[in-house]
């Protein structure tokens, strides 16, 4: 229904937009954090992605989120998996992961609210005008790639797989089985890592999706809770794994490069 504070003409099929709004509570505050927590996480991670140094300590086999798996033949013991070549300056280690990481984020349920809201303010908040009058959605180029969240899903459990690994491997020491600090970080950033992945609206979809009857899939079903506990905190768990890969990485690079040394347990 039309109203006296109606502005223009809107998209046929939506609520008109209201000006002003009748929001009292701080609604710009969340759209603020969200803008400067992942502008700093985008910036950080360039950063470390291309710098291609200290994202390895080699007596700890302690490998950086950041450079897994490395794939240059400049990464030394670090190359699990063989190399590609020699990379030019600038391009990431884990050339090969990266990207299907980056859209595994970027298609993100979560995401996609918190980046609509904060960069391109649409809407910027609930029941607050967006300053566009025009719709399309997610139906056409570009952000149709939307739509294929749950292929970069798959490609991220691949991802996991690895950092599982690389977490395994890194129970070493000069001497042969090591324990260290590193170790704690790295297991800790590798169980938000799983549980960010495995709270994923697609994973949801995918354990009990196209299924009638739960008491005849009874491990599905179980699947399907356990996944959707997961999936009521995955705001809590996209952002805690953001922070975490970047604190593992910057801990990495502090013992890397000899600024501090990893606090031993044993080895
Ligand atoms: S919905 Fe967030 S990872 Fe799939």
């Amino acid at each position: 229904m039309a109203t006296d504070t109606a502005v223009g003409v809107d998209s046929p099929g939506r609520a008109p937009n209201l000006k002003p709004n009748l929001r009292t509570d701080n609604w710009r505050k969340s759209p603020i954090l969200t803008f400067l927590g992942l502008s700093a996480f985008v910036l950080y991670a360039a950063i470390r992605t291309t710098s291609q140094s200290a994202y390895f300590v080699e007596a700890y086999h302690y490998l950086s989120p950041f450079a897994s798996p490395c794939l240059s033949d400049a990464c030394g013991k670090a190359a699990e998996f063989g190399t590609l070549g020699t990379f030019p300056q600038l391009f990431p280690l884990a050339i090969l992961t990266l990207p299907f990481l980056l859209g595994f984020r970027l298609t993100c349920y979560y995401y996609r609210k918190a980046y609509y809201r904060a960069f391109w303010q649409s809407p910027v908040a609930c029941a607050v005008p967006e300053p566009r009058g025009k719709y399309t959605g997610e139906t056409r180029f570009p952000l149709i790639i939307q739509n294929a969240h749950r292929y970069f899903w798959m490609a991220a459990v691949v991802v996991s797989v690895i950092n599982t690994y690389d977490a395994i491997r890194a129970f070493h020491s000069p001497s042969g089985f090591g324990f260290g600090l590193g170790n704690i970080i790295i297991l800790v950033n590798l169980a938000l890592l799983w549980t960010y992945t495995m709270g994923c609206h697609s994973c949801r979809h995918i354990t009990l999706g196209r299924i009638n009857h739960f008491s005849k899939h009874p491990v599905r079903y179980w699947l399907y809770q356990q996944v959707s506990k997961l999936n009521g905190k995955h705001m809590q768990l996209a952002w805690a794994s953001l922070f975490s890969v970047v604190f593992t990485d910057a801990y990495i690079a502090l013992v890397s490069s000899g600024t501090i040394s990893d606090l031993r347990f044993i080895g």
